[in-house]
């Protein structure tokens, strides 16, 4: 199923999520996020909006009271952090970016919390809380003031979208209940805000651990103070879907739902706007248009539903929609496109790798993508901007991408659920990059695709050959040439068609202007594959006799192909071996220092892991191994 975040893709806790939210149904919900380190009592915040909400288990109080005395830091009295810290062991099992979210209701209202981690280096996951939060508790320590994490965090609740800000100056038991020291920060604070865009927020005095200004009675600590206590503000606080129901409608189809012959439903969730009945609507991006026929849902039909609501919309016509489309309102549909520019934070070990293909998620929209170079890295503590080639873990860029197929979109600062995205490493599966996107590039929009009159099966049958894409991979030295022109030389004994692309050849050329870098070597395979491709279209036999070190490129270049055509061959030289041979005597100078990011040596090779075809070449001369790769292509002719 698809969770209610645009970022966070973690089942278990969708599955949580929903349960809670339908045991509380009747109640408008607030999802907030906390921000602050344990320092400043963010835990003890936490474990106190439970407790006096009191969701917490009977059992797991006495605990708690037990606890606290024998481990307590705070004498007597209960202490909170330790609870918080307890669900959290509880929950992290399973849960990749580290964002606990906690739930709880009141009379008002039904809260979900997310904390995440206070640590310096938790970007991603504040990240990952934010994305689907309405209001962020900023915590700042009223001994200390502002600090430079609360400048952080607030900087990217609002580069996240968050509207709503509290500002909780805790801690103020320490500090006397001092007005002035409250005032002070606060000023401090609305300076610092405004520089930022932020344009509001709500600050309030509290002490997590005494329990001052939390729950609903005003504390008699703070006589100065004549604002709402915390809960109070977050059970009141406007995040109903107004402006969110202001906007043009918008549903992404989560799935098609067709019980029988007489129905077509499309499901999903609508995150902007308002449908009716008879309303027109077009599918994203088809363009075809209807008119809403019903909106149904699991309390049965209804004449209209607003953002925020689940649904599923039936239409006059039997349209071609499916999941990923998007149903919008006729007269304004969004945005689709195939280049964008946008704000990316990489949350990933490995850092982000210019040109190779990512899966993009958008909603329900996957597709392909591949970033260019960064234009710039954010600073998340001055907000400078700095010169970068690709992004660590943790930092905040803007970069342009592009995508393989056109993806239906709005601005980030538009509509979070359509504009947030995130990328996804297509081989171990994790979600490396979250993403937000300004604006789209429309450099494609007049490139149209032209129909040529000659096919590529004219082209081939001409020949009367099938194409195919020999791919040999392998490290420099492992005889991936001499095999392939062995490979060539008897395909045309055979009156093949062919042509042999060959690394040290095809750098002189086309990719003179490209070196050894990650990036470098991910655009040599990406052109080296667009043109194996235009002569396979052309109906001849490739051979290419690249290094392709990365298995994501050779996985992009038999992709672009049509099934079966791409054939790849691993020269399995054992690394000792091509160092002995050692031909061009590029080894030698790579362990002396003088040759950088040499292939084996300080530069990875990613074996394949199921080629078509393996050859060893300790065992085999050049001619048997080609002999062997030509026994086993022919009859896939
Ligand atoms: S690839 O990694 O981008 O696929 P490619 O096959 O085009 O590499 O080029 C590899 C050839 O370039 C090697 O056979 C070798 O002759 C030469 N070469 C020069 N520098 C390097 C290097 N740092 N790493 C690997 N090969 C290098």
């Amino acid at each position: 199923m698809d969770t209610p975040s645009s970022f966070q893709t973690d089942a278990l806790i969708a599955e949580d999520i929903d349960a809670y939210l339908h045991a509380h149904q009747h109640k408008s919900l607030l999802r907030f996020i906390t921000c602050g380190s344990v320092d400043d009592g963010k835990s003890t915040l936490i474990g106190r909006l439970l407790y006096d909400s009191k969701m917490i288990f009977e059992d797991q109080l006495a605990a708690l009271e037990s606890d606290s005395k024998r481990h307590g830091t705070q004498g007597e009295e209960i202490d909170f952090a330790l609870l918080v810290d307890g669900l959290a062991a509880e929950r992290e099992q399973g849960i990749t970016i580290d964002v606990a979210y906690r739930f709880f209701t009141t009379e008002k209202r039904k809260f979900i919390v997310a904390d995440t981690p206070g640590h310096e280096q938790y970007t991603r996951n504040m990240v990952t809380g934010a994305s689907t939060a309405d209001l962020a508790v900023i915590l700042v320590d009223a001994r200390k003031g502002m600090l430079q994490q609360t400048r952080r965090h607030s900087w990217l609740v609002h580069l996240l979208g968050i509207r709503h800000v509290v500002l909780a100056v805790n801690k103020m038991d320490l500090v006397g209940y001092d007005q002035a020291t409250f005032d002070a920060i606060v000023a401090d604070y609305r300076s610092f805000a405004k520089d930022i865009g932020i344009e509001q927020f709500t600050a309030v005095p509290i002490s997590g651990f005494k329990g001052d200004n939390i729950t609903a009675a005003p504390s008699a600590n703070t006589p100065w103070y004549e604002g709402p206590a915390l809960i109070q503000h977050l059970e009141t606080v406007e995040v109903d879907n107004a402006a969110a129901q202001a906007q043009p409608f918008r549903m992404p189809v989560q799935w098609v739902n067709r019980p029988n012959l007489d129905f077509r439903g499309f499901a999903g969730l609508i995150p902007s706007g308002t449908v009716r009945v008879g309303d027109p609507v077009r599918i994203v991006p088809s363009g075809k248009t209807s008119t809403v026929k019903a909106i149904t849902t699991f309390d049965g039909e209804l004449q209209e539903a607003v953002a925020g609501q689940s649904v599923t919309i039936s239409l006059t016509d039997e349209v071609d929609c499916s999941r990923g489309d998007v149903i919008a309102a006729a007269g304004d549909p969004p945005q689709a496109s195939d280049q964008f520019s946008a704000t990316l934070v990489w949350m990933d070990e490995e850092a982000l790798k210019p040109g190779r293909g990512y899966w993009l998620k958008l909603g329900t929209q996957t597709v392909t993508a591949t970033v260019q170079p960064p234009k710039y890295e954010i600073d998340v503590n001055s907000r400078e901007h700095l010169a970068a080639k690709t992004l660590e873990m943790n930092a905040i860029g803007v970069a342009e991408f592009a995508t393989d197929k056109p993806i239906t979109f709005e601005p980030y600062a538009d509509n979070r659920q359509l504009g947030g995205f995130i990328l996804i490493d297509k081989f171990t599966n994790a979600t490396v990059a979250a993403g937000m996107i300004a604006f789209s590039l429309r450099r494609a929009d007049n490139v149209h695709w032209q129909p040529t009159a000659i096919t590529r099966e004219d082209h081939a049958g001409m020949k009367n050959q099938t194409p195919r894409v020999l791919w040999f991979t392998g490290l420099s030295g492992s005889g991936k040439s001499t095999i392939a022109n062995e490979v060539e030389k008897q395909l045309n004994l055979m009156n093949r068609h062919t042509f042999l692309l060959d690394g040290d050849n095809v750098r002189h050329g086309l990719n003179r202007d490209l070196g050894f870098t990650e990036a470098d070597r991910i655009e040599n395979i990406r052109r080296v594959g667009e043109v194996a491709k235009l002569m396979a279209d052309a109906g001849l036999i490739v051979l290419t006799a690249f290094i392709s070190p990365f298995r994501a490129e050779r996985r992009m270049v038999r992709d672009m192909l049509p099934e079966g055509e791409f054939i790849e061959i691993f020269v399995d030289t054992p690394l000792e071996v091509a160092e002995t041979r050692d031909v061009k005597g590029l080894y030698k100078k790579a362990r002396a220092g003088q040759l950088k990011n040499f292939t084996g040596i300080d530069s990875p090779y990613e074996p394949p892991e199921s080629p078509e075809i393996r050859v060893n070449t300790v065992d085999m001369t050049p001619q048997e191994a080609a002999r062997f790769i030509i026994q086993q292509i022919l009859p896939l002719k």
